[in-house]
């Protein structure tokens, strides 16, 4: 049953602008993508806004409707692409370049792709070593940078027309840092920017311009960018939501989905071993060991969040768990990756569990930026502002209160859809007898 509660949200009118900085491989085989769809009318598959149901009230009530149907999402139809990089010129090089998808796939989108030119990066390659920028704005001060930015964003908006604006970071992983005396708050930072700070990265200089202009930000690589005092202020005091960080694909998704059904039988673990091989530009990037870093550090957390060596300490007291990648270029983005997992059971017996995941990193990774967006773009009409931790779905390394994240992608999935039911004004879904 529906109730009063509802939250009021601003219908989903005119354009979205959905604004990349990184448009490599999964920024040209997201938009290619979304392309086909509109083109083509057929499913965006592995899109969990567009494809999956919802179901509402009780089993018997049969009500179970799609998530698009439920919620005011910006039609596929609706959405306006743009973004920055420091190579790329238009997303038809782009997805070439990726090579993902086939040129025949290509073909028929090839002028549209065309169309999609990239803006130029604040970019600085002391924090991405493997790549040497060719289209880098001029301004060096990075306050000039962020006005810079802003007037990117500004200039897309009424070109295209746009009603709103979000911007999901899809380039490469900078190089690992931790959070420093310039982060620690908004004033400290601005003064940063305007000192040119070297603790501060491109990707914290896109954060700022976009909250300050009022949009949306979600982080798809493993930099701190928004993990950060003065960010989360700045968010919170413009009314704007951010989420992060890493997108969750491949050998992670794999994780989160096996653990915790490890855990639910309370089968113990003693090793967790994950390699993988990756010969894409993100693959090169992250064959540097600083860039190597970051991703490492969001990639390890996961398994201790989920099952929870504090409360079973005989289980999972004692894990291995190593994570490697090997940038391997015959395979592009054709990633392969190998999972030992060492399990024990009954008396202490061991068994084994190999996992050999033959994945497509873009594949997996596109449709998470379409739901981030749609959802990012939603929240923000639904009044929300910082961080959006019901997004946790979708991340590695999910950005969240001080509670901690939640891993496990079963409770992030229910967490997911109670929110949509919590703004629709109907009863979370507990799934005990009486719900
Ligand atoms: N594909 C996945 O499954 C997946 C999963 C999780 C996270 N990610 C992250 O998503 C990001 C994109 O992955 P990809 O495979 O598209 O990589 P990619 O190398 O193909 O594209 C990244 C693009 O970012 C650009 N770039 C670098 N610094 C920039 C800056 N300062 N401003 C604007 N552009 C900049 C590069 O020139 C490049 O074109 C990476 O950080 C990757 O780690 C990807």
């Amino acid at each position: 049953m529906t109730d009063s509660t509802a939250r009021e949200i601003a219908p989903a009118s005119g354009k979205l602008g959905l604004l990349m900085p990184g448009m490599g491989a999964v920024a040209s085989t997201l938009i290619a993508g979304v392309m086909h769809a509109r083109n083509t009318g057929e499913d965006p598959i592995g899109s969990v806004s567009q494809m999956a149901h919802i179901r509402l009230g009780k089993r018997e009530e049969g009500r179970n409707p799609r998530i698009n149907e439920f919620v005011p999402l910006a039609d596929l139809d609706d959405i306006v692409f743009g973004g920055w990089d420091p190579l790329s010129p238009n997303m038809l090089e782009a997805a070439r370049t990726a090579g993902v998808m086939t040129p025949e796939d290509l073909a028929p989108l090839s002028g549209e792709l065309e169309g999609v030119v990239a803006m130029d990066a604040v970019f600085d390659q002391r924090w991405v070593s493997r790549i040497t920028g060719v289209r880098v704005k001029e301004q060096t001060n990075k306050m000039d940078q962020a006005q810079a930015l802003m007037e990117d964003i500004e200039r897309f908006r009424v070109e295209n027309e746009c009603d709103r604006l979000v911007m999901v970071w899809c380039a490469s992983t900078e190089a690992y840092q931790e959070p420093s005396a310039v982060h620690a708050s908004i004033e400290s930072f601005e003064q940063g920017l305007r000192d040119s700070d070297d603790n501060i990265a491109p990707s914290q200089i896109y954060a700022y311009a976009a909250i300050m202009n009022g949009v949306p930000f979600a982080n798809g690589a493993p930099n701190l960018t928004l993990d950060l005092p003065c960010i989360v202020e700045l968010a919170e005091r413009e009314g704007v939501p951010i989420c992060g960080k890493d997108f969750k694909t491949g050998q992670t998704l794999m994780k989160t989905l096996i653990s915790p059904g490890l855990k639910s039988r309370m089968l113990g673990v003693r090793g967790w071993y994950s390699t993988n091989i990756l010969g894409n530009r993100d693959g090169e990037v992250l064959d540097a060991p600083e860039n190597f870093m970051t991703k490492e550090s969001s990639k390890l957390g996961v398994l201790d969040t989920i099952l929870q060596p504090e409360v079973y300490p005989n289980l999972y007291g004692d894990i291995e768990h190593k994570v490697r990648i090997d940038y391997y270029p015959p395979r592009g983005d054709d990633k392969e990756g190998w999972d030992n997992i060492d399990i024990f059971g009954w008396l202490g017996y061991p068994m084994q569990i190999k996992i050999n995941f033959l994945c497509r990193d873009s594949i997996l990774a596109a449709p998470i930026v379409l739901d981030l967006a749609l959802f990012m773009d939603l929240a923000s009409r639904a009044g929300e502002s910082g961080v959006q931790e019901w997004l946790s779905f979708y991340f590695k390394a999910p950005q969240a209160g001080p509670a901690g994240p939640e891993h496990d992608i079963f409770i992030q999935q229910t967490k997911l859809k109670n929110t949509l039911r919590e703004w629709m004004g109907e009863q979370p879904v507990t799934h005990s007898e009486a719900g």
